[in-house]
Order: structure tokens, then sequence, then C-alpha cells
């Protein structure tokens, strides 16, 4: 009796054993996100199979979600359907500060930030924040698209967690204020204006005669609003797809930087790529940043339209004015090191 109830519960213990073992099984077959698991989804063609997290900051018709879609579609494709990527929009995962330490940790895989929040993490980003660094937006593509100081800054990161593996436009800034148009620097007096959290943000307002205010992007709006803000600064799209221009009335065509959207992937995501692999997601990248240029160009026409509906103006300012104002920091960023003269005069070498 004894030996017939052990050997039932002998029995019943295999069962549950083969049980969890077949669950276990299961769970290997799912993606595994840190790009290192071997194991691949009914859909993949492959061994390797990986799924990602893409976070950025802005609303979903905004052009640069339009083309992060695309960046994704194509690497999907382009990996035969081994790469599959969701993005996380809207700032779901936190503002750029806190996305970006999420991918330096490697608890998100990809995120898409501005330059100018990068460079709190590396100094060597603080060059795309100068301002009047590039003299036109065929400079600033030619820079961005061949130059050999960018492709050393992508890589500079990557013993800090992350690198970098393209960059899409994010147009050229300008100052615009609640209510107070500004023609020269001295019209920027007094003004609060906020700038994104680098240090040569705030250094370009301080040099303009403004009152430079960091702040994490999505707390701009309510700043204007409640008057923390006198005003900001940033593309025209900010008037329209992220709403600034309800609460800011006047547009100034200052033109002082063009920073770059830049895409970052966790370094251990990366290591842990194939070469095939690497090479769809450098390939995906490429090809949405190069259509990302005609949606940006149509998206700010539109922009423009819109936010005068909203009742926006806009002002033609003295612009040698603001570039006397801010050339100094051109100085200031050269002496610094050897390295940032070397990456100014390589950057210099592309203006025609
Ligand atoms: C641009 C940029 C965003 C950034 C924002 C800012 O819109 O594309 O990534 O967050 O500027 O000023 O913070």
């Amino acid at each position: 009796m004894k030996l017939k109830k052990l050997f039932t519960v002998g029995i019943a213990i295999l069962l549950l054993v083969l049980l969890l073992a077949a669950c276990g099984g299961n769970s290997e077959d799912t993606n595994d996100a840190s790009g290192e698991g071997e194991s691949s989804g009914d859909e993949a063609n492959t061994e390797e199979s990986v799924s990602f997290r893409l976070a950025h900051n802005q609303p979903e018709n905004h052009p640069i979600h339009l083309s992060l879609e695309e960046f994704t579609n194509l690497a999907t494709e382009k990996s035969d359907g081994n790469i599959e990527i969701q993005i996380h929009p809207n700032g779901q995962l936190g503002a750029e500060r806190e996305v970006i330490e999420s991918v330096k940790a490697g608890t998100l895989e990809m995120a898409k930030v501005s330059a100018g929040a990068l460079e709190a993490f590396e100094e060597s980003y603080k060059i795309f924040s100068l301002p009047y660094l590039f003299e036109s937006e065929e400079h600033y593509y030619d820079v961005m698209d061949n130059s050999e100081t960018v492709k050393e800054i992508y890589n500079s990161t990557e013993d800090d967690g992350f690198i970098a593996i393209g960059w899409y436009t994010s147009g050229q800034r300008s100052i615009y204020t609640v209510d107070q148009k500004v023609e020269t620097p001295d019209d920027m007096k007094g003004l609060k204006i906020r700038v994104q959290e680098s240090p040569t943000s705030i250094a370009m307002i301080e040099a303009m005669g403004g009152s430079p205010t960091p702040m994490a992007f999505g707390d701009v709006y309510t700043s204007l609003q409640s008057g923390i803000l006198d005003g900001a600064e940033n593309n025209e799209n900010a008037l329209t797809q992220n709403n600034h221009g309800e609460v800011a009335k006047a547009y100034s065509y200052t033109e002082h930087q063009f920073v770059p959207d830049i895409l970052i992937i966790n370094s251990n995501t990366w290591n842990g790529l194939s070469d095939e692999l690497k090479q769809a997601l450098i390939d995906a990248a490429e090809e949405s940043k190069e259509s990302h240029k005609d949606r940006w160009a149509e998206s700010i026409e539109e922009a423009k339209a819109a936010a005068e509906e909203m009742g926006v103006e806009f002002f033609e300012v003295d612009k040698q004015a603001f570039i006397d104002a801010a050339a100094p920091l051109h100085d200031e960023f050269v002496s610094e090191s050897d390295t940032n003269a070397k990456y100014f005069e390589d950057i210099k070498s592309f203006a025609q």
C-alpha cells in the first residue's frame, strides 16, 4: 500500500519536472532583448533573432516618429525578420536624460535623443551645440553624412555603455518668446529662455544677452504658460507638434544652431549582434535618415503655416549681431583641447 503511494507520488513529481522543463524551453524561444540570445522566433529565418525597444520624446505625428517607424520597418525587412523594434514615443520611457541613462545601463536597448542632451554624458557632443558652427544646411548635412569627426564622436561612448549608429535632422533652432519679439541681442536682456540641458547652450544664451534656463523638453509648455519662462529656442515644429505656439507668439529667426537628433544603442546589445544584423541596422538608419530630410522640409513648411493660423508671428533678426555675440564660444572651444581643435577644423573644412 505504502509502496503504491510512493510510486504515484514519484510519477506526479516526474510529470511536474517534465512540465517545468517544457515551459523553460518555451521561454528560450522568446527574443532576447540584450541581443545576446541565439533563439529564434517563429518568423525569423536564422538562429539569431532580437527584439528591442526604442524610446523618444515626440508625438506620433511628428516627422521624427514617422522616420523612426521607417527605420524599424527597414531594420526588420533587411534582417529577414530577425530584428523587431518597438517604438515608445511621447517620452513614455522618460525624458531624454533618463532614456540615455537607461540605454547606458542596458535596461533599454535604443533611443533617439538630441545631441544637446548627449553633451551631459560625453563632452565631445558639445560641438553640435556650438552656435553658428554650420554655415548652411548643405554644410550641416555634408558634415553629418561624411566627416570622420562625427564617426569618432559616435564611437566615443562605447566604454560608457552606448554608441551612436545614425542621425536625423532636427532642423535649425531659433528663439521664440511669449510676446516679445527679439531682433538684436539687446532684446534678449532679462529674458528667461529655456535651453536643453547642455552647458554649451547655456553659455550661448548668456553670450547672446539672455538668461538661460535648462530644463527637460516635456516641461517647456507649462513653464511658458505659467511664466517660469519668457521663451525657448527650437525648430518651428515645436510650435505646432508640441503646441508651444499656443503660448509663444513671437518666433525670431536667429537660426543659431543645427543640433542633430542621434540614434543610440546599448554597447552590449550592439556587440552581441552578428555582422549581418549590425549592417541591417546601419543601412536602415542611413536610408530612413535620407528620407527624413525631405519629410522634415515638408513638415517645416506645414508648421509655419499652421503656426501662423495659431497667431504666431515670425521675425527676421540682425543675424550678424548674434553671430558676433556667440563668436567667443568658438575660440573657447578650440583652445580647450587639441581634439576640439581637430574636430572644429575638420567640420569647417566641409564649408563651401
Ligand atoms: C528637438 C529635438 C528633441 C529635443 C528638443 C529639445 O526638438 O529633436 O530631441 O528633446 O529639441 O529642445 O529638448
